[in-house]
């Protein structure tokens, strides 16, 4: 098998996240059924994928879905340059080539029996809410004890999934935090940013993983928090982003000293990025 040859799929449906149209989320689905079952066979919450257009150019975007969930694979991409402004401009019915799954995903079977708390922001959430999907099966949840989800986005109008996760407050078995930076008229959940809230209504930390996704400010000011707040270093779980070409450990590109965001990542504890030669 080539690593550096895409996978051909095709648009099955795209949901427009945002008020502003600035993310959107796209369900592929594989053209040959030999992809799809390697895929599946692979597959583990928390891995990213390379997705291609021909003449645009290629990037890493993390899985947005549970395996759950059906033979598709969601993603949510923001539109910030010419290969996702591409991949915005496509219908239901176009291909796009798919590299993965790579990367290492989520320890879930360490955390078997532990309070988890996720907390997410902007575009990042994207990991976390394929995690949360993959909890909250009835298949999954048992294993797992008290969930916490803390949410920020900038804005009312750019949280995603809003659907899925307006169901999630009428869960008795997980407790959800929704933030936006500044009130808004109708906004009834938290004001202020991530690593405030975090302070707010983190559970103890004992017998517990906190798993952190955000933009890299959010991020920097929320693992300190929980520090403080006595959770374990190697209990405390983020997912880097770094510009990665290969995406399979060949090239270089992204390493940090002798970890490789691609392979050995993007899912590092803060215990394993202490012993980096550079903080994130
Ligand atoms: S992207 Fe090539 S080594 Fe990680």
């Amino acid at each position: 098998m080539n690593l550096y040859e895409p996978m051909p799929m095709r648009v099955r449906n795209i949901i427009n996240e945002t008020d502003d149209l600035s993310l959107k989320s796209l369900e592929l689905v594989f053209e040959k059924k030999t992809d799809e079952d390697r895929f599946f066979k692979n597959f583990n919450v928390g891995q990213f994928c390379q997705l291609s257009l021909f003449g645009k150019g290629e990037a890493p975007f993390g899985v947005a879905s549970a395996a759950w969930e059906g033979k598709f694979v969601r993603f949510t991409v923001q539109n910030v340059g010419s290969l996702s402004g591409a991949i915005h401009g496509l219908a239901p019915g176009d291909f796009i080539g798919l590299r993965g799954p790579l990367g290492n995903g989520f320890p879930l079977q360490k955390w078997k029996g532990m309070n988890l708390v996720i907390i997410g922001g902007g575009c990042a959430f994207s990991t976390l809410y394929a995690l949360t999907k993959h909890i909250t099966h009835k298949a999954h949840r048992k294993d797992f004890g008290k969930l916490t989800i803390i949410y920020g986005a900038r804005t009312s109008g750019l949280c995603l999934y809003k659907a899925d996760i307006e169901s999630w407050y009428d869960r008795s078995d997980m407790e959800i935090h929704q933030a936006i930076d500044v009130p808004e008229e109708g906004w009834d959940h938290h004001i202020g940013y991530v690593p405030d809230v975090v302070k707010r209504v983190a559970p103890p930390s004992s017998n517990a993983v906190a798993i952190v996704c955000g933009p890299p400010v959010m991020t920097r000011y929320t693992l300190p928090v929980l520090v403080d707040l006595k959770y374990p270093p190697e209990m405390i779980i983020t997912s880097l982003e770094k510009r990665m070409k290969c995406g399979v450990g060949k090239c270089g590109r992204c390493n940090i000293g002798p970890k490789y965001i691609c392979k050995d990542g993007p899912v590092f504890s803060l215990s394993e990025l202490k012993q980096l030669p550079q903080d994130i």
